[in-house]
């Protein structure tokens, strides 16, 4: 069998070797727009074995969390599968990214947590694709973290939603990936995150101090884990904004994969400017600048993580029913910090 991902790598990798073939830069990456694509239509992504939801977590800021969202979804949505984006930051820069609307007042993931509305009555059409929808936040969803607190089973209230929501869709139009976009912080919006999803797929930064507070992050993941939702683990690393001209981020790189293995993805996203400049036209890369690496890196990094899916087995039987209740949250939110061996935190100094 074919593998058309080796195909668009291998004829991408064919345009840049044959450089001279193009009279100009500008020509080479019009001819990897047109791939990318002609892919898109011709070489859909495989559907996932069940469906994935998925939880994009970092608490620091500032490493791709929202930009791999947006650009992973709009990906795989282009390559046919079915994609629901959630925006569960206040800030609502995936909403902005994926030009849904967000301003006060906007129906919202709010509306969901507090209970006000469905999902789907939240869930937005993308201009991306037909196949992408994205339930915005609004910075009501700053208070959220506050007035969850008080509320019954102020933890699942995420997962609540989207169970519903999966229950309630028609089987040609249930998504194959649910994507939630979490804040730089380990709160109760984060939580009910960890608790919604089934995976957690973490970006890292090719940067200094790419891997401070990511023990914290995944004990955490743990005592979920261990409290609140027995399936949940990390199954992505995806590395960010490599700089290929610095040692540095060849040295961040070569120490996530050592510790980390195969949850990384082969697939690294470059430092490219036409990524950051996609949100302020309200497009993803691949919209705003298909033939741009930063888009061909997130077509191949979407295609590495549907593929992963569709080895999956479907979920039989349905996962052991959760505990009814969890330790404080605050116990969750500020546990003491914990060093994850090999992980030093520090680079190039
Ligand atoms: N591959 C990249 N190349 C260049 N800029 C990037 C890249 N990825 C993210 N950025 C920029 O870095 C900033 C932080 O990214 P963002 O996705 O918002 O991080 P987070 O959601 O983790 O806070 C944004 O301005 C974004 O446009
Ligand atoms: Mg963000």
């Amino acid at each position: 069998m074919t593998d058309p991902g080796e195909r668009l790598r291998s004829s991408l990798t064919a345009d840049q070797s044959a450089g001279a073939e193009f009279d100009s830069p500008i020509a080479a990456e019009a001819m990897r727009a047109t791939r990318v694509l002609h892919a898109a239509d011709q070489e859909p992504f495989p559907a996932p074995g069940r469906i994935r939801v998925i939880t994009v977590a970092n608490q620091k800021g500032g490493v791709g969390k929202t930009t791999s969202t947006v650009n992973l979804g709009v990906a795989l949505a282009m390559y046919g599968v079915r994609t629901l984006v959630i925006d569960l930051d206040p800030q609502g820069n995936t909403s902005t990214a994926l030009g849904v609307e967000h301003t006060v007042g906007t129906p919202s993931i709010y509306d969901a947590l507090i209970g006000d509305a469905t999902l789907a009555e939240v869930a937005h059409p993308t201009t991306a694709s037909p196949h992408l929808r994205c339930v915005p936040a609004t910075i009501d969803l700053a208070g959220a973290e506050i007035e969850l607190v008080s509320v019954v089973a102020r933890e699942h209230r995420l997962r609540r939603a989207i169970e519903a929501y999966l229950h309630e869709q028609p089987a040609d139009q249930k998504p194959g990936y649910v994507l939630i976009d979490c804040p730089p912080s380990l709160g109760l919006l984060t939580l009910n995150a960890l608790v919604a999803g089934d995976e957690v797929l973490i970006p890292i930064q090719c940067e200094y101090y790419a891997l401070e507070g990511l023990g914290q992050l995944i004990s955490n993941i743990d005592l979920v884990r261990a409290h609140l939702n027995p399936g949940i683990s990390v199954s992505t690393i995806l590395l960010t904004m490599y700089d290929g001209r610095t040692k540095l981020a060849d040295q961040v790189a070569d120490e996530v994969r050592s510790h980390f293995g195969d949850l990384v993805l082969k697939a690294v996203i470059p430092r490219n400017v036409r990524v950051s400049e996609a949100p302020g036209y309200g497009q993803s890369v691949l919209t705003y600048d298909p033939g741009s690496r930063g888009s061909t890196s997130y077509v191949e990094a979407a295609r590495e993580l549907a593929e992963r899916g569709a080895r999956l087995e479907p979920r039989t039987p349905p996962p052991p029913p959760m505990p009814p209740a969890g330790p404080p949250v605050a116990a969750l939110v500020l546990g003491e910090p914990v060093t994850t061996r090999g992980l030093t935190g520090r680079h190039g100094s």
